[in-house]
């Protein structure tokens, strides 16, 4: 496995697993009413485009296949975390905080938070994260409940 810099032409197979990881893993905690409305058939591409030229993102590759991503804002915020269903349990998500903790240490960051679904709330309490509070987001007519997480670096 290698961890990577995102670049721009990544952004059609990030699109790609973040539904295949919200759709096929977090269904296990999630209606499908609230997975299509969190991961829709139709993305919102040029907002991806933005968002991802807008903050370090980083792209785990496995074999020359895109297996995860994650990326860091400037106040530690860690807004996705998400490995493709093909490679969960391998260890994907792990590479990418380690190298998250890296950069948030490059930037003297003295906290990292997310907002973490129910199906990663174990992987972040796992890392060292600890629940603020549960709260409830309105995605596209749909309710769904994640968790503000917190860890102190
Ligand atoms: C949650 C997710 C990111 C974990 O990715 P992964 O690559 O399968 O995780 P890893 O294999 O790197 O596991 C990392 C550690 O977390 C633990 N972990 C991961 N998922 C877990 C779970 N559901 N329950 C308990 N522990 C879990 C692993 O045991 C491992 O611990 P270890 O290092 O002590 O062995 C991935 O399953 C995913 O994308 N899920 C669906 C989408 C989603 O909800 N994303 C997050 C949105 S906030």
């Amino acid at each position: 496995m290698i961890i990577r810099d995102y670049v721009p032409a990544d952004v059609d197979a990030l699109i790609d697993l973040f539904r295949q990881a919200v759709r096929r893993v977090a269904i296990r905690d999630y209606s499908e009413a609230q997975v299509k409305a969190w991961a829709p058939d139709m993305a919102e591409r040029e907002k991806w485009v933005e968002r991802r030229a807008s903050r370090p993102t980083w792209v785990a590759e496995i074999d020359g296949k895109v297996a995860g991503f994650t990326d860091l804002e400037p106040d530690g915020h860690v807004d996705m975390m998400y490995v493709h269903p093909d490679f969960k349990g391998r260890g994907v998500a792990n590479a990418l905080m380690a190298r998250v903790e890296e950069a948030a240490a490059e930037r003297k960051l003295g906290r990292l938070y997310t907002e973490a679904s129910i199906t990663a709330k174990p992987f972040f309490e796992r890392k060292g994260f600890r629940v603020i509070t549960p709260q409830t987001v309105h995605v596209r007519g749909q309710d769904l409940v994640n968790y503000r997480m917190e860890k102190f670096l």
